[in-house]
């Protein structure tokens, strides 16, 4: 079976976010002899530093009318991808979407029309006739209308179409009169198919156009389907059900190995963890915060947004402090959250750290040297730092929402004597619960026995790809 993966983010070439992580991995969990897949990828300047052993398949007038052309290549990590060349479309540096103020970038949605014109084009080998796919299977809105333009082409059998939602609340909303630079059918822009409360919505015509809705956990596949948690989605989530389903994201267990990572300090495992100590020493020493095992280092690795949580986090901080704790912030997005995590830090030099910025090696380094790691999402479609942080003996602390609910069980009492407790649940996504759960955390820290019986509970679960991609794998070929 040939699959290709279309989407706007594929580790390590390009990466805003956990979309980039999933899309990354999974092709590389299944049995390429039966599954073998490649990832369609718009020509940003970073995907076009890194991709490898490029060869030009096809040249072509573009959506947008701009001479583009497809070259295939592979990853670092052995991927195959094939990347749409077109500067006009993609010579952006830094974030994909938003300019430097945070807003959308100008042009998205032609960008993002044009880029799923060609991957619908690929896919049935109208661009390379010797390239053509059984199955297409899109993420996120920024592929969304590849379903579409598929539908478009009336074929008696085209690929299978399968469209995974990262995160609903991005929706790829642009105004209706940019609907006719799309070149769709007018019959389209319907309220059924393309039209979203008087807008196109690029998410719409993926979840329209699809053979199934996959999300990336249960507990999210059922909230997305109720009018409260849909975020507008609800109703026709609901009303095609029985093709939403979630499965639960895995993480790349070669990567983020603490016995083998080296960007760590000491490396450590689930039967000895002396070398997490020597990790938090180094962690304390190189974000400025004072040296010492025995205070309880909590962390944050994060898009800075309200999604996450973290202006409950800021509201915790002095009380976190009383209690002797530390806590290190690795994180960008929002300027007012930033702004604010930098004025704590400065505040309370030693006890508070602040890194704003994108950087992947101090993330391994922090999830290595934190003792607890704070998640309390408003809502988390999966979520993967929770997951890095169980396989580095960090324990989460996570709302009771999507993807956390599915991956972190509460140590409770009743959990913890079948073994199974490996983090701490909020019981409400307000301050006071998060404050009820900081204490039930440092209560824990002063017991080292339970909290390593803990650790070791997440450090010993398999977290891999490997039952997610048979679940793709059972969709990709009903
Ligand atoms: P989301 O996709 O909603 O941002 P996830 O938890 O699914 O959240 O994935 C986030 C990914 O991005 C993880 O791999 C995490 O380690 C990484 N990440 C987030 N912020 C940073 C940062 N500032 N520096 C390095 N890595 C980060
Ligand atoms: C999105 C979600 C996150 C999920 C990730 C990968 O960015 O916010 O919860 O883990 O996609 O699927």
């Amino acid at each position: 079976m040939n699959i290709l993966f279309v989407s706007s983010e594929c580790y390590p070439l390009i990466k805003t976010g956990g979309l980039a992580d999933v899309v990354g991995a999974l092709p590389l969990a299944f049995d390429p002899s039966i599954t073998n897949t490649t990832v369609f990828l718009p020509g940003f300047p970073d995907v076009l530093k890194n991709i490898k052993n490029t060869q030009k398949i096809a040249e072509f007038t573009d959506l947008a009318g701009g001479k583009s052309s497809l070259v295939k290549g592979t990853s670092s990590t052995g991927l195959n991808v094939i990347v749409m060349i077109a500067p006009h479309l993609f010579d952006l540096e830094g974030n994909p979407y938003v300019d430097m103020q945070g807003h959308d970038r100008a042009g998205n949605h032609i960008r993002y029309a044009a880029f799923s014109k060609a991957a619908s084009d690929l896919s049935i080998g109208k661009l390379a006739d010797l390239y053509t796919f059984d199955c297409v299977h899109a993420h996120d809105w920024q592929a969304g209308l590849t379903f579409a333009y598929l539908e478009a082409e009336n074929l008696p059998k085209g690929p299978k179409r399968i469209l995974t939602i990262h995160n609903l609340a991005f929706q790829g909303l642009f105004p209706k009169e940019i609907f006719a630079q799309l070149r769709l059918p007018s019959s389209m822009f319907s309220s059924n198919q393309l039209e979203y409360w008087g807008q196109v919505s690029y998410l719409k015509a993926g979840v329209v156009f699809s053979d199934h809705v996959t999300t990336v956990s249960p507990t999210y596949a059922a909230e997305i389907k109720t009018e409260e948690l849909g975020m507008g989605f609800g109703g026709l989530l609901n009303a095609i059900k029985d093709r939403v389903s979630g499965i639960t994201n895995g993480i790349d267990q070669g990567i983020w190995d603490p016995e083998s990572d080296p960007q760590i300090t000491a490396s450590y495992s689930a039967q000895s963890l002396a070398g997490k100590a020597l990790c938090k020493k180094a962690l304390q020493e190189k974000m400025g915060l004072t040296r010492s095992v025995k205070k309880p280092l909590f962390c944050v690795i994060s898009r800075l947004t309200t999604q996450k949580g973290l202006d409950l986090v800021l509201k915790a901080i002095p009380h976190l402090l009383k209690n002797g704790a530390q806590i290190a912030i690795l994180g960008s997005g929002d300027h007012d959250l930033e702004h604010r995590y930098l004025e704590a830090a400065d505040k309370y030099k030693g006890s508070v750290s602040t890194y704003i910025g994108y950087n992947e090696v101090l993330a391994h380094q922090v999830q290595a040297g934190a003792d607890f790691i704070l998640i309390p999402s408003r809502f988390e479609p999966c979520g993967l730092t929770q997951l890095c942080a169980m396989r580095y003996g960090t324990i989460p602390v996570v709302t009771r929402v999507g993807g956390l609910n599915d991956t972190v069980i509460d140590c409770n009492e009743s959990a913890l004597k079948l073994g199974l407790g490996t983090g701490i649940h909020l019981n409400d996504v307000t301050e006071n619960a998060l404050i009820e759960s900081l204490d039930r955390s440092l209560g824990l820290f002063h017991s080292k026995k339970l909290t390593n019986k803990i650790r070791k509970n997440g450090m010993k679960q398999d977290l891999s790809w490997k039952s997610p991609a048979q679940a793709y794998n059972d969709l990709y070929s009903l």
